[in-house]
This record gives structure tokens, sequence and C-alpha cells, in this order.
């Protein structure tokens, strides 16, 4: 429901299961007000034209760009920001294990990353390293080259896995495949 005031409409919306009324311009995006007006700065302004994927949000479960969605279209879409994403003073196994192997760096990436991911283990608890790369294809980082970001998710996903799921699975030995130079010290 929206009612107008001069300039501006009034837009209800739920984030993170809590409600919200703010008075907007309504050609506001969803990355502005989350920003500017409710104070939820965890979801990154990037390209602003749907090319990075740092601002990627979750409507009703699935990855959407806030850049290019109006509020004014959400009211009654349960929506999920990173700032949702701990629960009861938790982190998601998602944020531990991106903590844990290193996967953020600037971490101006991390958030849109994470709620991919969120999104890909919700529908598919045991996804494939192709199906992580496919999930993430929309994301750009600059910093990480995503080796560790596909490690941290496929590390979630053990330690998520329900009844058959390994809380204590451990962090990946670094890669076999690295050449002898680069792994050792003088
Ligand atoms: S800021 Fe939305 S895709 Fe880049
Ligand atoms: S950690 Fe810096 S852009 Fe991804």
């Amino acid at each position: 429901m929206t009612t107008k005031t001069p300039n501006k409409t009034l837009i209800r919306l739920k984030v993170n299961g809590q409600d919200y009324q703010v008075a907007a311009a309504v050609s506001k995006t969803l990355l502005e007000v989350l920003r500017e007006d409710l104070n939820l700065p965890g979801t990154k302004h990037g390209c602003e034209v749907g090319e990075c994927g740092t601002c990627c949000v979750l409507i009703d479960g699935q990855p959407v760009l806030s850049c290019l969605s109006l509020p004014i279209e959400l009211a009654d879409r349960e929506i999920t920001t990173v700032e949702g994403l701990a629960q009861n003073g938790e982190l998601h196994p998602l944020q531990e294990t991106m903590a844990e192997l290193g996967a953020a760096q600037c971490g101006y990436c991390t958030p849109g990353i994470l709620l991919v991911a969120k999104a890909l283990l919700d529908e598919d608890p045991t996804p494939s390293r192709s199906s992580i790369r496919e999930a993430l294809g929309g994301n750009l980082c600059r910093c990480t080259g995503y080796l560790k970001i596909y490690e941290a998710i496929e590390l979630a996903a053990q330690r998520m896995g329900g009844e058959g799921g390994d809380k204590e699975a451990k962090r990946p030995e670094p890669e076999q495949s690295l050449a002898p130079e680069l792994v050792q010290r003088n």
C-alpha cells in the first residue's frame, strides 16, 4: 500500500522481518532507500547499472539487484539484506566461513556474494563447484580471485548439511596445484 505526500510517496517495506514505512521519491531505487532512508548500509553501491552484483539483496528468497529495483513495487515482499543474515547474535555459517578462509579482502563485494550464496544453498544444499561459479556469475570481486569464495561456500554447505552435515568440517588444505616456489618459505 502506498500513500502520496507532496513530491514523495509513502512506501511500506518489510526488510529483515521488520516493517517500515518510508516517504521517498518514487524514482528512488531500493538500494538508495535501504542505505539512505532505512539506515541499512550493508548493501553496497557499485556500478548502479546492473553489472557488478554488489548491491544484491534477496526478495522472497531470490537474489535481486537493488540498484535496478523500485521499492514502490515491493510492498508485501520479504526483503533480506546482509544485516539480516545473522540470527540471535550468531553469524550465518557463510559469514563464518568467508571470514575463516579469508574470502573477503576489501569486503566490498561480500554482502552481495553472501546473499547470492545463501539463496543457492537454500535451493541446493550441496552445490557443485560449477553451480557455485554459475550462481556467482554476476558478482564481481576485484580482490580474491574467487577460489577462497568458492571454498568458503563449500565449507558452509558441509557445515549446514542438516543431519548429514558436519559442523566441525575444517577448511580445505591449500591447493595442491600451487607451484612449490609459491608456497616455499626461505
Ligand atoms: S550496483 Fe547494482 S549491479 Fe552494480
Ligand atoms: S573482496 Fe574486494 S571486491 Fe571482493
